[in-house]
């Protein structure tokens, strides 16, 4: 999957994933924005925004890192209508490698950047490089296990890390694990509700 098939998936005046804050980016990452009230965070895939606004609605500054153009704009929009324009940029780059205009952040947030191992690694050490010593990263994705025993989600084993692909990864980064679980919820589907498996990381910068 290239930019151009998330420009046609996100071009839409609905917001594919939301407007609200993924549940697992602001169980983790509310606690760290209490302690520290005016943060900067980078959104690495960051889509139409939800995650990144989230933050700016709390007074950090946010850079929503996608390539998506289409994407972008919505997130840009968004921060508008939410009165955070002033805190929110959006940024078009690869995230396997790239230079963030707030680095160093104090947070580093990927959610659903569903890619292959390689290039995840490369997206979470370019992440780790932005992130200030004593941050943050909060990764989350679909995981490995919910190809068989979950609904949502890619459905390519190749694009869907687990515990211990991203321990393995963690263990080339300057980085202490400090949560890495999976984390049973659920999806909506056309048939109601059914059950879903996220993997979870929530990492400290050395
Ligand atoms: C499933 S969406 C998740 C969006 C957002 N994180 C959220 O939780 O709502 C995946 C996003 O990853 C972006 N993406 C995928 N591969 C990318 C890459 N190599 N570089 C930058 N963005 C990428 C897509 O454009 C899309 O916005």
């Amino acid at each position: 999957m290239d930019s151009s098939y998330w420009d046609a998936k996100f071009d839409t005046d609905d917001y594919i994933y939301t407007t609200v804050v993924n549940r697992f980016v602001k169980e983790y990452c509310e606690p760290l924005i209490t302690k520290q009230p005016k943060g900067k965070m980078i959104d690495l895939a960051g889509g139409e925004g939800r995650n990144a606004i989230w933050f700016s609605e709390q007074g950090w500054q946010s850079e929503n890192i996608d390539w998506s153009k289409k994407a972008l704009s919505k997130s840009l929009k968004l921060a508008e209508e939410r009165g955070v324009s002033d805190l929110h940029f959006a940024h078009i780059a690869d995230a396997t490698g790239f230079e963030s205009v707030l680095t160093p952040v104090d947070i580093g947030v990927v959610a659903y950047l569903q890619v292959p191992r390689e290039d995840l690694a490369d997206a979470l050490d370019t992440l780790v490089e932005n992130v200030r010593k004593g941050g943050h990263i909060l990764g989350v994705w679909h995981a490995l296990e919910n190809l068989a025993d979950g609904y949502g989600g890619p459905r390519d084993e190749a694009v869907l890390p687990s515990v211990e692909s991203l321990t393995e990864i963690c263990a080339g980064l300057p980085v202490e694990i400090e949560v890495l679980t999976n984390r049973d919820g659920q999806v909506q589907t056309k048939d109601g509700l059914k059950p879903s498996i996220t993997v979870v990381l929530l990492a400290k910068k050395l």
